[in-house]
């Protein structure tokens, strides 16, 4: 089987000209054979078992391979593969040997290793999060650091994320989506129930087992800073646009609450039912303006076969003014349980009304708060501004005009 270490091996000893490409082909070849007998064998084993590299070749590559990858010095685990890598961290697959368990860390770049007060705040999430228990949530089991690199052990999900889903243009089913979230808001009512926000619930941090089992990951680690600036910092990213993120995230507040992570929940549920996000612009700071000022199309405008609790609950999770959102997830599962009951979501439909009335007073263009950056004004009304301005000017010139035209007449 090819795996990391292997296709860099591959790539380096060719680079330094111990063997050629056509000879690395052919090992590669020599392996699937092997590997069909059941016999898996390494490239390296392979390239020593042809003659194309000597021993001491092998051992200068593999050291170089080793020095550039700081996480087999963790002790106590054997680094297996890399999962995946996300805006901030890289996941490997490792062994945790003392357990003889398989794990996942996530190993923080030396940028974040090196602020002191993230590294404060990582380690007390990090501590905080070990305590939680739940099968929705996965399991922090350690922090630690080696090497100068802070590391986070969790539990190892096999499966797959939502993002994998949707990102495949994959819209879920009413009764698939429900599912999931019920799950995830089951975690977070553990959670916030031990003083635990999330603060970044998003599609990539839902893993599914391959028994249907929602794992909400990532909770307790610390985001990088505020956060209106991990957002802004995101937004500057390829990876991740900020298509969940709460209103009073992007405004910066301090006292975030548990109602941002109804948001972002919310979010995600309108993405999983609609296939599409809720706001979408062609810059993240965009988005975030429209999360900010722009009402939310229905969920039912886009997909009409959606039941109208289903889309009134979406509403009220994503209500702009996290005051008009649930007033807790006890609340939130109550309606969740019943539409998958058939019944009516009652909490919502009680705020519903008023809510929409709210979102209306919303969209008048009073909104007090300018901040910058984010908050600037769209191009359209930038645009009108000008036209007021340019028009008001040319009034005043001609008034001017006819001041002066009046006065020379006379
Ligand atoms: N506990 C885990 N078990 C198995 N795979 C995991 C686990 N945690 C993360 N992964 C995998 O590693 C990938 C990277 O995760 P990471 O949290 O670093 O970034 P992300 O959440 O995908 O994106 P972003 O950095 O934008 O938030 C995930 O997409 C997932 O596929
Ligand atoms: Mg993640």
């Amino acid at each position: 089987m090819e795996t990391n270490v292997d296709s860099i091996l591959g790539k380096l000893v060719v680079e330094k000209q111990f063997c050629t490409d056509s000879e690395v082909r052919e090992c590669w070849d020599v392996i699937k054979n092997l590997a069909r007998q059941d016999k898996p064998h390494s490239l390296a084993d392979a390239l020593l078992a042809q003659g194309y590299v000597t021993k001491s070749q092998l051992d200068r590559v593999v050291k170089a391979i080793d020095d550039a990858r700081p996480t087999h010095r963790i002790p106590g685990f054997q680094i297996l593969e890399k999962l995946g890598s996300g805006a901030m961290a890289t996941v490997f697959k490792a062994r945790q040997l003392s357990l003889d368990r398989t794990v996942a860390i996530k190993v923080l770049p030396k940028r974040l290793s090196e602020n002191p007060e993230y590294v404060v705040r990582f380690y007390k999430e990090g501590k905080a999060a070990a305590k939680l228990n739940h099968r929705n949530i996965v399991q922090a089991i350690d922090v630690g650091e080696a090497g100068g690199y802070h590391y986070f052990v969790m539990e190892y999900v096999k499966g797959k994320t939502v993002y994998d889903d949707l990102s495949k243009n994959k819209a879920y089913s009413e009764t698939d989506a429900l599912d999931i979230i019920i799950q995830i808001a089951e975690a977070l009512e553990h959670a916030h129930a031990r003083g635990l926000i999330h603060r970044d619930v998003k599609p990539k941090n839902v893993m599914i087992t391959e028994d249907g089992v929602a794992k909400l990951a990532d909770m307790g680690l610390a985001r990088e800073a505020a956060d209106k600036e991990a957002a802004q910092m995101e937004a500057g990213r390829a990876y991740g646009t900020p298509y969940y993120i709460s209103p009073e995230q992007i405004r910066g507040e301090l006292d975030i609450d548990f109602r941002a992570d109804i948001y972002s929940l919310g979010g995600m549920f309108y993405h999983m039912v609609t296939g599409q996000v809720p706001f979408e612009a062609s810059t993240p700071s965009a988005v975030m303006h429209k999360h900010l000022k722009e009402q939310l199309v229905p969920p039912d405008h886009i997909n009409s076969s959606l039941s109208v609790g289903v889309a009134e609950v979406i509403e009220v999770m994503m209500a702009k003014n996290r005051e008009e959102r649930y007033g807790s997830v006890k609340l939130l599962l109550e309606d969740l349980r019943n539409i998958q009951a058939g019944e009516t979501p009652l909490h919502a439909h009680q705020k519903f009304d008023p809510l929409a009335l709210v979102n209306l007073e919303q969209k008048s263009p009073t909104a007090d708060w300018e901040l910058e950056d984010v908050l600037k004004e769209s191009p359209q009304q930038l645009g009108m501004k000008m036209l007021i301005i340019i028009l008001s000017g040319m009034l005043a010139v001609a008034i001017l005009l006819i001041v002066v035209l009046l006065s020379k007449s006379s």
